[in-house]
């Protein structure tokens, strides 16, 4: 006893020695944790824990475009799409998420800063007109809210690289096809920004719904 006492009060007191040691122990317990992550099931493919499949398809162009909207405007800086397995999130959100709903995301949009509610599963509980409403002026459907108006996404998309983003896309995993390629630009004809980020909240953890 009295000598690992010593090999720690050793430790303790050569700084180097501490900070390799500690690096050494967290890469390991790091390593352990996170790269059985990459060949789980459950993590890489669009399933539940329990093996169900999920209804996840790879974003269409319009919500694509949606998304893009959703970072570019900063919406993870208030809004989290994570709802943690406890009752009073479940309570309020819905079934909380699971690994298999994000195969997609890339980046996912999980953030942690909640000045907003969790949007995981905002998708068919409001109608689009709502949305429309809501992104125009927040306080006109909910007098209270602090959310920002954005009202300047009532303009055409831009859409000169999204044939450019699905192939990327496709290269990572992405199973588009040669036809949803091609017809990307069409589908996003005559949209605005709105539209698309009205269509990509629209879908948002709608995958889950075919079981509670
Ligand atoms: C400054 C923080 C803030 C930002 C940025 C923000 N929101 Fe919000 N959002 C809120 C707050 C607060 C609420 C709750 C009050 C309300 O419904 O307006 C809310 C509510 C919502 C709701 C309704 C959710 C529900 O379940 O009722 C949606 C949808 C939404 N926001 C979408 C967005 C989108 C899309 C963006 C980016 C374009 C965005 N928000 C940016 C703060 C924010």
């Amino acid at each position: 006893m009295a000598k690992s006492k010593s090999n720690h009060d050793f430790i303790e007191r050569s700084v180097g020695w501490l900070i390799v040691l500690t690096l050494l122990t967290v890469s390991v317990g790091g390593l352990v944790e996170i790269v059985p992550l990459f060949f789980q099931k459950s993590t890489t493919m669009p399933i539940d824990r329990q093996g169900n499949p999920l209804n996840v398809k790879p974003y269409d162009p319009v919500r694509l475009v949606g998304r893009d909207i959703y970072v570019r405007e900063g919406c993870y800086n208030c809004h989290s799409q994570m709802i943690r397995p406890f009752r009073a999130e479940t309570e309020r959100y819905g079934h909380y998420s699971v690994a298999g709903e994000f195969i997609y995301d890339r980046p996912f949009q999980w953030g942690s800063k909640r000045t907003g509610p969790d949007l995981q599963r905002v998708g068919g509980r409001y109608s689009d007109e709502w949305h429309r409403v809501h992104l125009n002026n927040p306080r006109d459907v909910v007098p209270e809210s602090n959310m920002p108006a954005f009202s300047w996404l009532e303009r055409p998309v831009e859409a000169d690289d999204i044939e450019q983003k699905m192939q990327v896309l496709r290269t990572l995993g992405h199973p588009y096809s040669d036809e949803e390629i091609a017809g990307a630009r069409a589908a996003l004809e005559g949209k605005t920004e709105m539209e698309a980020l009205i269509a990509y909240l629209q879908g948002l953890g709608t995958a889950l719904s075919n079981f509670k």
